[in-house]
């Protein structure tokens, strides 16, 4: 699949899983499942909005009766930044110690979680535990505290992840914390919890599962890179049996009712299917890895000029995670046709079962990536968000600091390609 092979393959590939627990009415079960942890003091973590659900605080109450003392902490970010992991993280140091912790939410509420926890066990600052060049890339020496994520958006696969995602925002880059003890102990998938998603989020991460579900579906495959020594690997090891088997379900889960979810969220089979979605292909990418959609992703989000997405908190400019990977996806996906045509036609086939397939089979999973996002009302292009031609340089530059993801790409990649993917996304139909 790759251009360059390598002089002595790899032949080893890994696989990582929380424990799990799905189901509707999986959340009413925390509380037993933390007394088995022998725990007391438990911090439940989320942010104002799911907060004003009552969902966090029916998780913390529900622990009273296996004599386990919860408080909410709801000070998460959306969209955690270095300033708001800090004050989450300072608070959690400041009210402690704690025994567990519980983050109720999406991926922002989930990574705060992970931050909270390795800093509340480990000594230190932020700075040094976030990826190399960017943080000093330290490994946490001490273990972590058992911590319970339970997911109340249908996309990141954070709960299964093990990787924190930030803003630092005097670099305005995004970047994250990547170590194998963050992954969550429990994820609690409880799609009862999704209902009150609104529309314009439900799009937005049901993108970022979508592109989970591509982008480790067409990553480099684990075979092409050197082999490794036991002390060099990696979560994120390229495409391999496994992951490939997640990422195919997941695109046929979506198929059937990504378009639904958003249109109808009382929807209790569409919900259900999108979080099971979620989840599978959080089992994909989070040891596949994940390419172009999602290192643009990065620049497009940290260097926002301003735009208000509906649904999202108003006081702040943002483009959400799901959305900023959304808008280059069709023009990366192009671009990688040439290093695995039939895992491409394959995914556009998954996902749009009924669709005929054009002549350029190159064409193919681009027309049915942007039939959905016009038809669930995610931005039309970069352009959409606030962008022009004379901010691409500044978008290159930030694509191209995350060489982690970039060497999970199919094919090399170099500035000018992403710049070509930049221009012509522009608008995308
Ligand atoms: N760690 C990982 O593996 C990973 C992977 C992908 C993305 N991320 C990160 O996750 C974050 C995005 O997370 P997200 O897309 O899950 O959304 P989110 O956590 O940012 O939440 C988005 C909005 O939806 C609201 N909301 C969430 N659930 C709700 C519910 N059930 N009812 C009503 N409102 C609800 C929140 O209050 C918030 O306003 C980004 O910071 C991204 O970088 C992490
Ligand atoms: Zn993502």
């Amino acid at each position: 699949m790759s251009a360059t092979l390598p002089a002595n393959p790899e032949s080893v590939f890994t696989y990582g899983a929380p424990q799990l627990k799905f189901g509707s009415g999986a959340s009413d079960e925390i509380g037993y499942d933390l007394s088995q942890y022998g725990v007391q003091r438990v911090l439940v973590i989320t942010d104002p909005g799911v907060a004003a659900t009552g969902i966090p605080q029916r998780v913390a109450d529900q622990m009273a009766q296996f004599g386990i003392e919860a408080r909410v902490f709801d000070g998460v970010h959306v969209e955690p930044t270095d300033e708001s992991l800090i004050a989450a993280i300072e608070e959690a140091r400041s009210t402690g110690p704690w025994d567990a912790y519980v983050a109720v939410g999406g991926g922002s509420s989930i990574d705060t979680g992970k931050a909270i926890n390795l800093l509340a066990t480990n000594p230190g600052e932020l700075m040094d535990y976030i990826n190399l060049p960017v943080g000093k890339g330290q490994a946490p020496t001490k273990p972590l505290k058992p911590f319970v994520a339970v997911p109340t958006t249908t996309g990141t696969g954070s709960e299964s992840t093990t990787i924190c995602v930030m803003d630092v925002l005097s670099l305005k880059v995004k970047t994250g914390i990547s170590h194998a003890r963050l992954r969550p102990t429990l994820a609690v998938i409880d799609p009862d919890l999704t209902f009150t998603q609104p529309p314009g989020v439900t799009a937005a991460s049901g993108m970022d599962i979508l592109c989970h579900a591509l982008e480790s579906y067409t990553a480099r495959w684990f075979t092409t890179y050197e082999h490794k020594k036991p002390e060099q690997r990696v979560p994120y090891c390229g495409s391999n049996p496994i992951s490939d088997m997640w990422s195919e379900k997941a695109l046929s889960l979506l198929a059937g009712s990504f378009r639904r979810s958003v249109r109808h969220g009382d929807d209790a089979h569409a919900r259900a299917d999108m979080a099971t979605a979620a989840t599978f292909a959080g089992m994909g990418f989070g040891n596949a890895g994940v390419h172009i959609p999602h290192a643009n992703a990065y620049p497009i989000a940290g260097q926002v000029k301003d735009f208000h997405p509906k649904d999202y908190p108003a006081d702040e400019s943002m483009v959400p995670h799901g959305m900023s990977v959304a808008l280059t996806a069709p023009e990366a996906f192009r671009f990688t046709f040439e290093a695995s045509p039939e895992r491409h036609v394959r995914a556009a086939q998954l996902l749009a079962p009924n669709a005929g397939q054009p002549t350029d089979a190159a064409e193919f999973l681009p027309t049915v990536l942007a039939d959905l996002m016009r038809d669930i009302d995610i931005p039309n292009g970069i352009g959409a968000v606030g962008f022009s031609e004379g901010d691409i340089p500044d978008l290159v530059d930030g694509t191209m600091k995350q060489q982690r993801l970039l060497a999970t790409c199919p094919r090399e990649v170099t500035e000018d390609d992403i710049a070509g993917i930049f221009t012509r996304s522009m608008s995308l139909w």
